[in-house]
């Protein structure tokens, strides 16, 4: 492990490196050590200082490339060509325990791993980790020399859909994106606090609750509370509408419309929602039901994507009381003046330039004194902080409301709150096109899943033999789906758009979902088959492992905790994609070099040692995307 390859070097110890090097953790990730090594030899060749050597030790775009590559430039010292540097520099590199003779390209210097040390460090780190291996625990603490100060806290805002309104593509992406996040923090030992805030106010839920007067169903609603509710939406709507077009009718008649429009269903509807507003026990029990049946639903679907919420928040969770106040606030700041009888921020007078242009001039409060979405956010945001003291908040939100965010953490920081405006942060991403299911346009996350299930089943069915030896069809059909859906949005980057294709996206041929799944049947299959006990496993001889398949492979799962350090930096999901497809490429490419069936035992186990390692790699990424892996199918 970690202290083997330490003990290769004379002279090198893990503590010393630990202490020399930020955020260098070797006993959990392996190219902390190489780093860490390796910055130590070329501050000896070069006479940069080691901390300016460390950071710039670079991933290769390839391993034909090398494992750690450095620009000689970025060293930046001064008299010589930088392709001279490199070459003088590669020329000086002392024989190695760790690495092999440096090869250098222009001003480029490869460093390629040796493999047996590398071979022997690094798959009983993987064995011994096992589902830690790419958590890095240290990442998340306060002070990561004492541990006894406890965790920083992070607040991740996903999700988000709006009760009896469809869940369209930006609450699916959110859901995905979030959910990912949030398990990429977990994993960097933050305390995390996942929250979903849902739109449940406003009044267009007091026409809900005529609408349920109306036309509710009681068994429907609490069948299928989601369902129930955003049907009463749609005929309250229509009936809205058509009741609107009478109106201008007759007034184009010349008819007297005014007790029309006073009773009109807007009108009560704006009267039911204050009703709401000002606490009414019956109003508000009503609603309250409808929002926890949903709730009771969303968790269901949720919990089929492993995910879960610490606090079902909300906008009809902001209270009036914290909102007056904060209007106040504004007003007294002058950063609220009035235009027209509402309150807006003008952002063009507060921020000169392009900047406060680009802001525009939101409202935040109504002629008629009613907060708006941004006033909410407000309110909400100062509202976690006080509740969290979070150390960082990430919003999962389409970027069709880029605007809305940059208002929203502006006003925070012109309030005088610029530390917890720097503490927030949106994650934006782009739409879907084509969402549909086979009955017509999507409506809920539900159906979406339905329908992608189904037609992983009938793949999964044309496979006879296969077919017949698993247990639970329909349950993996849906985990399969799930995987297809999941990966298909998380395949590009995020600010991407991109379409929804069911065909390509349930393949099990190319970068999908279910060919990840396969990859990590396949292994467990072979090893079903080898039979092997972790005993075994445990006593390989991983020397064995000398041919290039093996030592390719090793290199890549020795790059895994690394690659999770980045996400952290990008939230691009993809990032973890890319590494999976390249690991299993080259796990599917050594099937047929590394036999196990008629290899002798010794080497037989220690393949099996690699194989293992690399279905734990696989399963790792795919918890951490959100993905279940599964065993068979
Ligand atoms: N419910 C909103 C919508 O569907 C998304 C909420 C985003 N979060 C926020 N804090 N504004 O558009």
């Amino acid at each position: 492990m970690a202290e083997d390859l330490a003990a290769q070097v004379s002279g090198l110890s893990l503590d010393d490196i630990v202490a020399k090097y930020p955020n260098c953790h070797p006993t959990i990730n392996p190219f902390d050590l190489y780093r860490g090594h390796l910055a130590n030899v070329l501050h000896d060749v070069t006479g940069v200082d080691h901390k300016i050597i460390y950071p710039n030790l670079q991933w290769t775009s390839g391993l034909d490339k090398g494992d750690i590559i450095l620009a000689a430039p970025s060293l930046r010292v001064k008299g010589k060509k930088p392709d001279e540097l490199a070459k003088e520099w590669g020329a000086k590199f002392p024989e190695d325990p760790l690495f092999q003779p440096p090869t250098v390209t222009n001003y480029f210097i490869s460093f390629f791993l040796k493999s047996a040390p590398l071979t022997k460090a690094v798959l009983p780190m993987i064995r011994s980790l096992g589902s830690e291996y790419g958590r890095n625990k240290f990442n998340g603490l306060r002070d990561p020399s004492d541990p006894s100060k406890g965790k920083k806290r992070i607040i991740v805002e996903f999700s988000s859909p709006n009760i009896a309104k469809p869940f369209h593509a930006g609450h699916l992406r959110s859901t995905i994106i979030g959910g990912f996040i949030a398990n990429v923090y977990d994993a960097a030992g933050w305390d995390v606090v996942r929250i979903n805030y849902l739109g449940d106010w406003g009044k267009q839920y007091g026409l809900l609750a005529l609408a349920y007067e109306k036309y509710g169903d009681e068994e429907a609603l609490k069948r299928d509370p989601i369902n129930h509710l955003f049907e009463l939406y749609v005929k309250m709507n229509a009936d809205m509408s058509r009741e609107k077009e009478e109106i201008a009718q007759e007034k184009a008649e010349g008819k007297d419309v005014t007790e029309r429009e006073a009773n009109s269903l807007d009108e009560q509807a704006r009267r039911y929602f204050r009703k709401m507003t000002d606490g009414d026990p019956d109003a508000v029990a009503l609603w309250k039901r409808f929002r926890e049946l949903s709730i009771v639903r969303y968790k269901e679907t949720y919990a089929r994507l492993n995910i879960h919420f610490d606090e079902y928040s909300g906008e009809s969770q902001v209270s009036e009381t914290a909102m007056e106040k904060i209007a106040k606030e504004m007003a007294e700041k002058k950063i609220s003046t009035e235009s027209e009888g509402a309150m807006i921020v003008n952002f063009a007078e507060l921020i000169p330039g392009k900047e406060g242009k680009r802001l525009e001039r939101p409202i935040v409060r109504k002629k008629d004194g009613t907060a708006l979405y941004l006033t909410r956010d407000i309110s909400e945001l100062l509202n976690r902080h006080e509740k969290y003291h979070f150390d960082k908040m990430i919003y999962v939100v389409a970027s069709a409301q880029d605007l809305h965010l940059k208002q929203l953490f502006k006003i925070i920081e012109l309030l005088g709150y610029n530390d917890i405006a720097a503490k927030c942060q949106h994650i934006n991403f782009g739409l879907v096109l084509g969402m549909s299911t086979r009955k017509g346009t999507v409506k809920f996350l539900d159906d979406i899943l339905r329908d992608v299930a189904d037609k992983m089943h009938d793949v999964m069915k044309k496979n006879d033999d296969k077919y017949s030896q698993v247990e639970n069809p329909e349950a993996t059909a849906d985990i399969l789906g799930i995987s297809s859906v999941m990966v298909q949005d998380m395949s590009g980057k995020r600010i991407n758009n991109y379409t929804f294709n069911m065909e390509t996206m349930t393949s099990f041929e190319g970068d999908t979902g279910p060919y990840l799944q396969y990859a990590h049947a396949r292994i467990c299959s072979i090893e079903r088959r080898a039979g092997l006990t972790q005993e075994e496993l445990e006593s390989a001889d991983m020397s064995l492992l000398t041919e290039a398949h093996a030592i390719n492979l090793i290199r890549l799962l020795a790059q895994w905790p690394d690659v999770v350090q980045t996400v952290l930096k990008t939230y691009e999901p993809t990032n973890i994609l890319t590494y999976l497809f390249k690991m299993t490429h080259v796990l599917s490419g050594s099937y047929d070099h590394l036999r196990i069936v008629g290899s002798e035992p010794e080497l037989k186990k220690a393949r099996m040692a690699l194989y293992d390692a690399a279905r734990i790699v696989l399963s790792n990424g795919m918890r951490l995307l959100g993905l279940d892996p599964v065993e068979r199918y």
